[in-house]
C-alpha cells in the first residue's frame, strides 16, 4: 500500500496513467471564472434578519457560501492544518497503517483510486475528511476530487488559506472558490435539497490541483443518522408545488449514493416522487 500513496512522492515530472482523464473529462481549466466569488456572509453582524435571508439567498442561488466572524479562533484553524500537514508527512509506512477502503471505519486512511462500492452499516451524525492534494505536474489531465454533490446534510469546508481548488458550478461555468484564511466554506448537501423541496441546492463542485503547491482542506459533513427519514415537510407542499421527493431514509439514500459512480447524475434524481 505505502508504495501507491501519492502523498508520499514528492515531485513527479509527469502525471501517472491511472490518473490522466479521457479528454472530455478535463477541468478546461482556463474556461474557469476566477474573480466571481460565493457570497461571503459575517455571522458577527448585529442585523439577524439580514444575515438570514443573506444565507437564505446563497442557498437558493450558489448553494455555497463563506461565512467569516463564525467564532472559531483562526489560530484553532491553522492548527487543524498544521496538524494535517503533520499527518501527510509521516512515512508512508506510518500512514499505511491507517489505511482502510470500509467507510464504516471511524477513523481511516483512504484514496481516490479505491474506494470501494458498498453499502455502510452503522449511525453516523458527523464525518470528517482531511483531504490532501498533491501538487501535480499536469494538472489539465486530472482531478483533486471529480464534480460531485454532497450526499449528506450540510458541510463545512476549511480550506487551505493560501492554495486554490475549489470550483463551483453556476449556470453550467465552473467558479473557483477563492480561499480566505478566517472563513469557512459552507455547501449545501443533497438532504437539504430534498427537505427544501428543491429551494435550495445542492450544486456540483471539484477540487483541481495545480502544478505549484500541494494543497489540504477539512470538511466536516452533517449527516442526519441512517434511520432518519427524509421527507418534504407539509408546508413546503402546496397545490402548485407538489412534493419532488419521494420519502426515504438517509440509510437507504447513503447506499444509493455509495453504489454509483461519483459522477453519475444527481442522486436525489432517483429519488424523485412518481
Ligand atoms: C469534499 C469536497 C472540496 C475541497 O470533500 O466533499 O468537496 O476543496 N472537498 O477539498
Ligand atoms: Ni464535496
Amino acid at each position: 500500500m505505502a508504495d501507491q500513496l501519492l502523498s508520499t512522492v514528492s515531485h513527479h515530472s509527469s502525471l501517472p496513467d491511472t490518473y490522466v482523464r479521457p479528454e472530455s473529462q478535463r477541468p478546461r481549466l482556463h474556461e474557469v471564472v476566477r474573480d466571481a466569488n460565493i457570497p461571503t456572509i459575517d455571522l458577527g453582524s448585529p442585523d439577524v434578519s439580514r444575515v438570514i435571508a443573506q444565507v437564505g439567498d446563497a442557498c437558493r442561488s450558489f448553494g455555497f457560501f463563506q461565512v467569516v466572524n463564525h467564532g472559531v479562533p483562526v489560530e484553532l484553524m491553522l492548527a487543524m492544518m498544521a496538524v494535517a500537514s503533520e499527518f501527510f508527512r509521516l512515512p508512508p509506512e506510518e500512514k499505511a497503517k491507517h489505511y482502510s477502503d470500509d467507510p464504516a471505519k471511524k477513523m481511516r486512511l483512504s484514496t481516490s483510486f479505491n474506494i470501494r462500492k458498498e453499502t455502510v452499516l452503522g449511525e453516523q451524525e458527523q464525518h470528517m475528511a482531511v483531504n490532501y492534494y498533491p501538487k501535480c505536474p499536469e494538472p489539465e489531465l486530472t482531478y483533486g476530487l471529480q464534480a460531485h454533490t454532497d450526499p449528506n446534510a450540510v458541510t463545512i469546508l476549511l480550506q487551505d488559506p493560501k492554495v486554490a481548488g475549489l470550483q463551483v458550478l453556476k449556470d453550467g461555468k465552473w467558479i473557483a472558490v477563492n480561499p480566505q484564511p478566517d472563513a469557512y466554506v459552507i455547501n449545501i448537501g443533497d438532504q437539504l435539497q430534498a427537505l427544501s423541496n428543491g429551494r435550495y441546492r445542492s450544486v456540483c463542485h471539484r477540487a483541481v490541483v495545480n502544478s505549484d503547491k500541494d494543497r489540504m482542506s477539512v470538511a466536516s459533513f452533517l449527516c442526519p443518522c441512517n434511520s432518519a427519514v427524509i421527507s418534504t415537510p407539509e408546508k413546503l407542499v402546496g397545490d402548485g408545488s407538489p412534493a419532488i421527493y419521494r420519502s426515504y431514509t438517509y440509510g437507504e439514500y447513503y447506499n444509493k449514493f455509495w453504489s454509483r459512480n461519483l459522477d453519475d447524475e444527481h442522486c436525489l434524481e432517483l429519488f424523485k416522487s412518481q
